[in-house]
């Protein structure tokens, strides 16, 4: 794969939003977003809106979709699950892993996620790996340590060929949905935090290239201090890419 280092601004929609919501929300966005060629803007609706999602966007190729989550097995069965090998055939070109409500709600531990993380670099998705630390970690003065311990699993188990294909997404827990962002100083030093940690197992090419997105309450208000933040290179944001208007403002945010 070569390297892409444009930004990335990705929606991540969580239970939000069936095909026909899919469809309003593109009527509007399109107009107000027009592509850039200096930035990637992704979409991970749920996967059963993937596939209006890609009709309703067929004109815009700059606009890439993903899925939120994939099984670790490649078929089989496990009901209500979809493999990402499913995902690439319906149009899907990118897969989180490891989202903090995945890992909280669903018994995503750092194992699962590794192994997610192999079957999604196998079907040829691009990976989005999310990693970030509790209040209570925070606060106990765990931040390093939960933050290698999570890059680690993955790039252990990822065989090292893999290891330059890999997105990051720091979430700092406590502001997923809260309201309260990291200041773009938090962020800096958290995704420096990251970037050691990816070159302790892949080496400091790989780091100092690694895309490392920033999400946590990312709105049209505080899209341009995070952006500037030191090593950020990249956002992925929930509850504000609900609103095409303030989606179309992030993505469309001046970069320095
Ligand atoms: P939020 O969610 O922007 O609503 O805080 C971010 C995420 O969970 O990816």
């Amino acid at each position: 794969m070569t390297h892409d280092s444009r930004p990335v601004f990705a929606a991540n929609w969580k239970m939000f939003k069936g095909p026909r919501a899919t469809r309003e929300f593109l009527d509007e966005f399109l107009v107000r977003y027009q592509p850039a060629v200096d930035r990637r803007v992704v979409f991970f609706p749920p996967s059963i809106s993937v596939e209006a999602f890609l009709f309703a966007a067929s004109a815009r190729p700059d606009i890439t979709v993903g899925v939120q989550d994939v099984h670790a097995e490649g078929e089989g069965a496990h009901t209500g699950a979809i493999s990402a090998s499913m995902a690439v055939e319906a149009g899907a070109s990118w897969s989180l892993a490891g989202h903090s409500e995945r890992r909280r709600e669903f018994g995503d531990d750092d194992a699962l996620v590794a192994r997610k993380v192999r079957q999604i670099l196998q079907s040829g998705l691009a990976p989005i790996v999310c990693v970030g630390e509790t209040l209570e970690e925070r606060e106990a003065g765990d931040l390093t340590g939960v933050l290698a311990r999570q890059v680690g699993a993955v790039l252990a188990a990822v065989e090292t060929a893999g290891h330059a294909d890999l997105t990051w997404a720091y979430e700092p827990v406590w502001a997923i949905g809260t309201g309260r962002t990291a200041s773009p100083d938090d962020a800096a030093e958290a995704h420096q935090i990251v970037r050691s940690a990816i070159a302790t197992r892949a080496g400091d090419v790989t780091a100092e290239q690694a895309a490392i997105l920033y999400g946590g309450s990312v709105k049209p208000n505080n899209i341009d201090s995070l952006m500037e933040a030191p090593g950020v290179n990249g956002v992925l944001v929930g509850g504000a890419s609900l609103h095409a208007g303030d989606f179309a403002a992030i993505c469309g945010c001046r970069l320095g």
